[in-house]
């Protein structure tokens, strides 16, 4: 018998996406994103994501549907981001896989969004390895995690205790000038840029900090000795070197994950590194961490960039995997949980 069709569903920030999976096999993945109505606003306004889920659901649904080559009724298991998120979004979602679940008598599985990050490189990669250090990067979250089964048994090792990466690439990228959200942009710049023009702080890496945190990360340390070199420059009436601001700052922050990272393939003795999230498209990010994986014998995974943001597939993944596992299907009445750990 084939394994059970699995509809992903996530609509945790601005995002909405649906996905159908069976077992570790991608046959659809749509997304919409409400992201060009909050652009002027120099961020994400909840109000504005959640209606646009609302308005997105159905028409997305459907295309994801199409794509498949399926109906509804073939759908097995119905998977939904439970948490972390805005919670109006994140309640559009539920509220909507609730009744799908419920009409069409099938199980409702409530999903970690953070995880599913790290569960979707199944669908490129094939199975993951019995353990495995899993690096969760995006504009919300900086988690370093220990994996022996990605639905059962994730443990988190570190995270940021202030800015996550991508946020702290959006600040840099409004000091600097940038469209919103900047992240992509200085990554752009960057790669124009020399990355030994200017000594950054990398956070939590020496003396006692690093004793006290081995996993964690801070970057507002970071981000305001951005700050403090552009207003030097200005104060001097000097022309900014935004490109060698770019990619200095893009190395002292790629340089610390990556490091991190490793350190905790070594303390955990694991040899593969999963890496996840919307920073992942980082190019340097991507460079160096492949770059020190293979000196250290390090398998290195990370997804093409269209499956490190925001979709459905991930969810669906994360969802395929809990059936696997034998995980019990959530209560009809599961909460958005914004602030799931
Ligand atoms: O995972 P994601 O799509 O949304 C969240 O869950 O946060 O991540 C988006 C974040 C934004 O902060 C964006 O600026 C950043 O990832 N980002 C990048 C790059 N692409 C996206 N940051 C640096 N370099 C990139 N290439
Ligand atoms: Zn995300």
């Amino acid at each position: 018998m084939s394994e059970p069709l699995v509809l992903g569903i996530e609509t945790s920030c601005d995002e909405t996406g649906f996905a159908l999976v069976r077992g570790r096999e991608l046959l659809a993945d749509v997304t919409a994103s409400s992201m060009d109505e909050h652009a002027r606003f120099g961020g994400i306004v909840p109000e504005v994501a959640s209606r646009a889920h609302l308005e997105a659901f159905v028409p997305t649904l459907d295309a994801a549907l199409d794509a498949a080559g399926c109906r509804l009724e073939d759908v097995d298991a119905v998977a939904v981001t439970a948490g972390p998120g805005l919670v109006g979004s994140l309640t559009v979602g539920l509220a909507a896989a609730k009744s799908l679940a419920l009409a069409l008598d099938r199980p409702l599985y409530g999903v970690n969004h953070v995880i599913g990050h790290i569960a979707v490189d199944e669908l490129v990669h094939g199975a993951f390895p019995d353990h495995f250090v899993g690096l969760v990067v995006s504009g919300g979250h900086t988690s370093l995690l220990e994996v022996r089964d990605i639905a059962t048994d994730v443990v988190e090792l570190g995270q940021t205790l202030d800015d996550a990466a991508g946020e702290a690439f959006d600040k840099v990228g409004r000091l600097l000038g940038l469209p919103y959200p900047g992240g992509p942009h200085v990554d752009r710049l960057s790669q124009q840029g020399d990355r030994t023009a200017i000594r950054f702080p990398r956070g939590l890496s020496r003396g006692k900090d690093a004793v006290r945190h081995p996993y964690d990360f801070s970057f507002s340390g970071l981000k305001t000795a951005v700050a403090r070199y552009v207003e030097g420059v200005e104060d001097a009436g000097e022309e900014l070197p935004a490109a060698d601001v770019a990619a200095s700052f893009s190395e002292a922050v790629a340089d610390v994950l990556v490091s991190k990272t490793l350190a905790a393939c070594q303390r955990t003795g694991t040899r593969t590194v999963v890496i996840g999230g919307g920073f992942s498209a980082n190019s340097r990010l991507r460079e160096l961490a492949a770059e020190r994986g293979a000196v250290h014998g390090i398998e290195v995974r990370i997804p093409p960039i269209r499956y490190c943001t925001d979709n459905g597939a991930m969810i669906a993944a994360l969802g395929s995997a809990m059936l696997r596992s034998g995980v019990a299907p959530s209560a009809a009445g599961i909460p958005a949980d914004s602030g799931m750990p």
